[in-house]
């Protein structure tokens, strides 16, 4: 059992994991465009693991008994105006999911809905990894960006990270 409450709020979550989803796909092909591979590759093993968050609350929704309401995902408006700007948008979407994960934990504590409280708990530690990873990213395009040689080595880093990696 599950209070209506967080039911609400989990499939919410689930929208917004698949929203994030559909976003970093749509930043992997703008960056597939101008040949940026590696953060196009980067990009596309986000946007898999974004899925996947989705698909455990989707699990844990089902583990409980509780009704699953699919929203409508949007088609991503994304631009590319720069390496730089499109990072500060990843950036800035995963301290919206990280928000969104902290009202959904707060929430299962004040309903006191033990059972979906461990993996919350696990959505809180993985939010911390995402916003740091993104967070370096960003750091490292602030000084590189004049830089043409340091932009193609990150892209060569940025393509080391294997589809299953959580972060880096
Ligand atoms: Fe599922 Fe990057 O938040």
């Amino acid at each position: 059992m599950i209070s209506q409450k967080l039911e609400h709020a989990v499939n919410d979550q689930i929208q917004l994991e698949l929203q994030a989803s559909y976003l970093y796909l749509a930043m992997s092909a703008l960056c597939e465009a101008r040949y940026f591979r590696g953060f196009a590759r980067w990009l596309r093993a986000q946007s898999r693991e974004e899925y996947g968050h989705a698909m455990k609350l989707f699990d844990l929704m089902g583990e409980l008994g509780a009704p699953i309401d699919l929203k409508a995902i949007s088609a991503p408006a994304v631009q590319f105006d720069s390496l730089r700007a499109l990072f500060q948008e990843v950036y800035a979407h995963e301290k919206k999911v990280t928000a969104s994960i902290h009202h959904l934990y707060a929430l299962a504590l004040e309903q006191k809905d033990y059972p979906a409280q461990p993996l919350l708990q696990w959505f809180v530690t993985e939010q911390v990894e995402e916003e740091n990873a993104a967070a370096e990213i960003c750091h490292k395009l602030d000084w590189l960006e004049d830089h043409p040689m340091g932009l193609f080595a990150l892209d060569r880093e940025l393509g080391g990270r294997s589809a299953g990696e959580v972060s880096h």
